[in-house]
Order: structure tokens, then sequence, then C-alpha cells
């Protein structure tokens, strides 16, 4: 089993940033994080579900329920952030109404592009809207959009701060902030299964599924290296958003993080 992960904002003021378990250069990890997901993108939705035993596709789901998009007219402008292959802005346009739209950012052009095919293929592309772009530093205006979404991706980021910034400032007043993050696990027993699922079974998953273990280690070690909830929902209301709530899944495994620019 794996050491103790880093502390996430350790080595911030010295250039350094945590990527999993290891130390890196601040300025080189994103080039890191995109090569992992450049490495997965063909396969990640295969392997989400065979990581999680389709749980992931639950979580999803309840993001969207808290979400609540309108199932009216009335125009909502969502953004998704770190989209991904597309999973969170499908489930918000087919849960909302004709007035819901959804732009996807992503800052892996190979991830993106097999969202945009998905939301293609599900005949919701006329609704949805594509860039590629940084959480960190979004191509938007400020306060564009009615709800911003983030799942399983924050931790990718290297400045968080910077990004929950960001997010603030393209939502409109009374938008809502909403993310799905892998967590804190405190339940005796589900504790240890989850580490030995995440620890021994997630790395050989993905040399059997997808031919490489490494980039699935990066992704379990980012797990671990994440904030846990308490710290989180701090880290939201320090860059401003109000009524910062959490909803923890399975024991905490993952929580739904909320906070409303007011
Ligand atoms: C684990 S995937 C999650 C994808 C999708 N949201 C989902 O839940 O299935 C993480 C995504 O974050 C993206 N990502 C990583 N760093 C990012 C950044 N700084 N800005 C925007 N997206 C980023 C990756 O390219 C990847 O598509």
């Amino acid at each position: 089993m794996s050491t103790a992960p880093p502390d996430p904002a350790a080595g911030k003021d010295n250039g350094t940033a945590a990527f999993g378990f290891r130390k890196v250069a601040a300025q080189t990890r994103q080039g890191l994080v995109n090569e992992v997901f450049s490495t997965v993108a063909a396969r990640y939705d295969l392997m989400n579900d065979l990581m999680s035993a389709g749980l992931h596709r639950l979580w999803k789901d309840d993001l969207i329920t808290w979400l609540n998009p309108p199932r009216s007219q009335r125009p909502f402008e969502l953004i998704d952030v770190a989209a991904g292959t597309g999973d969170v802005a499908l489930k918000a346009l087919r849960g909302g109404g004709p007035g819901c739209r959804a732009t996807l950012c992503d800052i892996n052009p190979a991830m993106l592009e097999v969202g945009r095919d998905r939301l293609r293929q599900a005949g919701l592309a006329a609704r949805a809207g594509f860039a590629i772009g940084n959480a960190e530093a979004l191509p938007f205006a400020d306060q564009r959009f009615d709800a911003f979404t983030i799942a399983f991706g924050i931790r990718n980021v290297t400045r968080i701060d910077t990004a929950l910034a960001e997010a603030r400032r393209v939502l409109k007043r009374g938008g809502r902030f909403l993310c799905l993050e892998f967590s804190c696990c405190d339940v005796p027993v589900l504790d240890r299964l989850y580490d030995f699922h995440s620890f021994e079974v997630i790395p050989r998953l993905g040399a059997l599924a997808a031919g490489a273990a490494e980039p699935y280690r990066y992704l379990v070690e980012s797990i671990r290296a994440f904030p846990d909830q308490r710290r989180f929902a701090g880290m939201i209301g320090k860059a401003g958003f109000q009524r910062v709530t959490f909803r923890n899944l399975m024991g905490g495994i993952a929580a739904i993080h909320s906070g409303w620019r007011l």
C-alpha cells in the first residue's frame, strides 16, 4: 500500500505542486496531467465504469438532481468545466428543458472530442457549445453562466483557488457552483476496502483493460492528495461563494459541494 499523501497546499510557495504522491515543478504539472488524459481518452468511459462499478453514473445523477435544471423554455446556461467525455452535460441537457444549454470546457482536446461525438450521437449538439480551456483561466466573459459544474476535474487543476475564483467570475449573481469529486471516506471497513480497491485493483485494471497502469496510479494518488470535505468547503467559501454545503456519497468516497454567487 502507498505512503501517506503530501499536503496539497505544501510546496505552493517554492514553486512545486503535488502530482499524485510526487512533487513536481508547478509549471510542469498540467503537462503531466494532460499526458494522463491523452493516454486514457479513448478508453476513459469504459475504465470509469470498470473502476467505479458504474457508481460514477449514480453520483452524476445526484449532481444533476441537485443542479435541477429548469424543464421549461426558460433560458439556463450551464458551463461544465473539465467536461471530458461529456457525461455531466449529457445528463443536464436530458434533464433540462429546451431553454437549457451547456458549454463543455476542457483543457484536453482528445477528451473533449469524445464528448463532442457523444453529444452529436445523442442529438444534443444543437444545445451544446465546446471550448478548449484551462479552469484556471476560463475563456469566457464575467457573469455569463447560470450554473457551473465540475465533476472529477478540480483535483487535476494545479491552482485550485485560482480555478474557484474563475468559477465565481463566470457565474451570474444568483448562480450556482456544484463540484463532484472523490473525497475522504471515514466509514470503518469501507475505508479499508476502498484503499485496497484504489491501490491494488485500479492500477491492475488499468494495465489489463487500457494497457497502462501508470495513469491510473496518478488518478488514485491525486484523489488522496485532494483536501477533505471540510477543508474544500473552506476553500470554496474563501473564493467568495456563499451558503457553502456538501453531501457525502457512499460514506464520503465522493462528495458534492455546492456554493452560490450572491
Ligand atoms: C477525470 S476526468 C473527468 C471528466 C468528466 N467531468 C467526468 O466526470 O467524466 C478529468 C478531466 O479534467 C480535465 N482537466 C484537467 N486539468 C484541467 C484544467 N486545468 N482545466 C480544464 N480541464 C482540465 C482533463 O482533461 C479531463 O478531461
